[in-house]
Parts: C-alpha cells; structure tokens; sequence
C-alpha cells in the first residue's frame, strides 16, 4: 500500500543580530564588492551570548508544528539535521523534544552537513511510507559561526546561523507531497569541506596539542564538484519524480553561492523568477538554507502555493540530496 505523505507546515527562525560584509572588512582583509561579486551574500544572521542552535531550531520546530495543526504529543519522531548543535549529546532532536512537550517521540540528529534537510526528508519519508511512523518533525539548525575561524577570510564570510523545519504527515487526501528523493554521498571527496571533532589522547599515552576544530574548506574544489554533478542528480531525481523538469514550478536550491544558484539556473532552463534565493540577506546556513528559503518565499509571495518545487542540497561529505515536492496552500 502506498501511504501518501502531506508536508503539513514549515518554519524558520534566524537570530536577529546582523553582521554586514562591511561589518566583516573592519576585521578581515575584505570588501563588501568581494563578497558581494563572488558569494551574492550582503549580510548575515549570528547567534550571540548564551544564544545556541538548539533554540533557534524549537522556535523554528514550533512554528512548523503550528501550521500543521498537529498535537506535539502525536510527534513519533523528531529527526534533527544539525552538525552543530549546542551538544554532541544530548542530541539536537531531544533537546528540542523536551522543549515542545513531544513526550512520545523517537529522536536522533543526522549529519550530513549542508544536505541534512534533504536527507532528513528522505528518511522520515522512508519511516512513513513503511508505515513506522505517522508525524515526524524534522528540523535543521546549526550554529555556524561558532565553528569557522574567523581570522579565515576565505571561510568565514561565507556562512550565518539559521534553522529551519518542516512537519510530515500522513495525507488525509490521496495526494503525496514528496514525489521523490534522490540521496547521494562521495566520500572520497570528504577533504573539500571539514571540521575535526575536538578531543586528545589520554595524557599517559602522550601529550598532544589541542587540535583545530574549524570548518576548512576548499572552496574553488567545492564548486567544481557541485557544477559538475548536481545537475545530473537533479534530474535522475526529476525522472523518478514522473514529473517532467518543465512542469515542476520553482527551483528552491541550497544557499551556498549565487553563481552556484544561476549556473543550476540556466542548466536546469529556469526562469530566474522561479528560482528562490535569499543568501543575500542569510548567507549559507546549511542544512537550515531549504526551509527558510522555503518559508520565506511562500510569506512573501514569491513561491505562490500550491505548486510543485525541486529542493537541492549539497555539502561536507560530499553529500547531496534533492526532492521533488508539492506544496500545499496554508503551510508556512
Ligand atoms: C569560496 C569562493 C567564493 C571563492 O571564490 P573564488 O572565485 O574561487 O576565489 P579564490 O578562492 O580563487 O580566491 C581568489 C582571490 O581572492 C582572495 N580571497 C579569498 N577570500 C577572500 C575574501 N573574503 N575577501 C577578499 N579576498 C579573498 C584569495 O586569497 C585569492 O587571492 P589571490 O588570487 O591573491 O590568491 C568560491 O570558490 C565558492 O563559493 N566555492 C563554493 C563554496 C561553497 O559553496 N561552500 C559551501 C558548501 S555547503
């Protein structure tokens, strides 16, 4: 039996202290013209004081769980896309489950970097489909600028803090939101983007120095891989879809870079207007990119509901993940 999915509601919270590219240039060697030409980015959104990832992903958690009109104690499973969180454990996803009262869910955090969402989605999808579970929240949220250098120009301007969420369910029509979600991973392209855990032997052993635990990244190998390989998984996932690539509405790519954003554009023959980006206003807030820029779109006005989307991700690992999906009137 085929159990159709409803994406139910999504949301997204940001912190509200704002860093500008000309607020970075006092303490880099940078402009706003270089960030701006080479990224899109204008600005960015960062956690201050005891602010932490967690938080923002309840507030971003409760707005989705609003929109569904789904009772948190119904919640089977919370699955946290967070690589960083405020701990390694407890998890993300049960941190966040005390705070919204989700007594009866199942929680665990996936990392999978910047395509976290993606992949969340792709494993609540297999949980309800199998008939696991019924309601599951997924929610994306990473404190970012807590883990790049920031004496790293080359890094650093590129991210914000973000997180976003989304609320599945089991549709109460026959129609399934999520038509199909292509998952991929080259490990072996893992050194493009990194960030060590910290830790050290046990001083008997020996004494080690503490280790650099900042994301480094090989940003010119990064967009390389992506140019060269999201389109063609793009469209395996497009086909899976049964839906043709010139009849699905909008194109809601990961925010990482716009010259990233306009070369999917033009490959995948969108129309710049059905292309959602807002990394000019938050930077690259991994996996939390697809929901706001989701959630965003639709209060605006941008994405007009309903309508079908590709969602695109990529990130550390390497990892990728897009879904084909519908979007429903009333969900943000
Ligand atoms: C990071 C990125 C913007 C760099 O753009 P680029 O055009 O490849 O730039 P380069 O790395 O070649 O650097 C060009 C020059 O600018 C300098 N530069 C790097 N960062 C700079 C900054 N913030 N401000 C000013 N100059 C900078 C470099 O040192 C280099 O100087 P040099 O020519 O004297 O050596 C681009 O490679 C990119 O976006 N990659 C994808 C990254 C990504 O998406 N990551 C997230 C994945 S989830």
């Amino acid at each position: 039996m085929n159990i159709p999915i409803k994406i139910a509601g999504i949301g997204f919270n940001v912190p509200k202290t704002v860093i500008t590219n000309d607020d970075l240039s006092k303490i880099l060697d940078t402009s706003d013209e270089w960030i701006k030409t080479r990224t899109g980015i204008e600005k960015r959104h960062v956690l201050s004081g005891n602010e932490t990832a967690v938080q923002m992903g309840i507030e971003a958690g409760k707005k989705a769980l609003l929109k569904s009109g789904i009772n948190p104690k119904e919640i089977d499973y919370i699955i946290a896309a967070a690589s960083f969180g405020t701990h390694i454990y407890p998890s993300t996803a049960c941190e966040i489950q005390a705070a919204i009262g989700a007594d009866n869910a199942a929680c665990f955090d996936i990392t999978a970097a910047c395509s976290g969402l993606i992949y969340g989605l792709g494993i609540a999808r297999a949980f309800i489909k199998s008939g696991t579970a019924k309601n599951i929240l997924i929610v994306a949220t990473d404190a970012v600028s807590r883990c790049v250098d920031w004496t790293d120009r080359t890094t650093s301007v590129l991210f914000g803090d973000g997180a976003g969420a989304v609320m599945l369910t089991v549709s109460d029509d026959d129609q399934d939101d999520i038509l199909a979600v292509e998952l991929k991973a080259d490990g072996k392209y893992g050194n493009f983007i990194q960030m060590a855990t910290p830790g050290k032997n046990c001083p008997i052993v020996e004494q080690n120095e503490e280790k650099n635990t900042f994301v480094k990244m090989n940003g010119k190998e990064v967009y390389k891989y992506v140019v060269t390989k999201l389109p063609t998984y793009i469209e395996e996932c497009v086909e899976k879809s049964g839906l043709k690539l010139s009849e699905i509405d909008y194109l809601v790519p990961h925010q990482a870079n716009l010259r990233i954003i306009e070369a999917l554009e033009q490959r995948l023959d969108f129309d710049a207007d059905h292309v959602i980006s807002n990394i000019q206003e938050y930077a690259n807030t991994s996996a939390a990119s697809i929901p706001i820029a989701i959630t965003e779109a639709i209060q605006s006005g941008k994405i007009k509901t309903p309508c079908s989307a590709i969602l695109t991700g990529f990130g550390a690992g390497m990892t990728v993940g897009t879904a084909v999906v519908r979007l429903r009137e009333g969900i943000a």
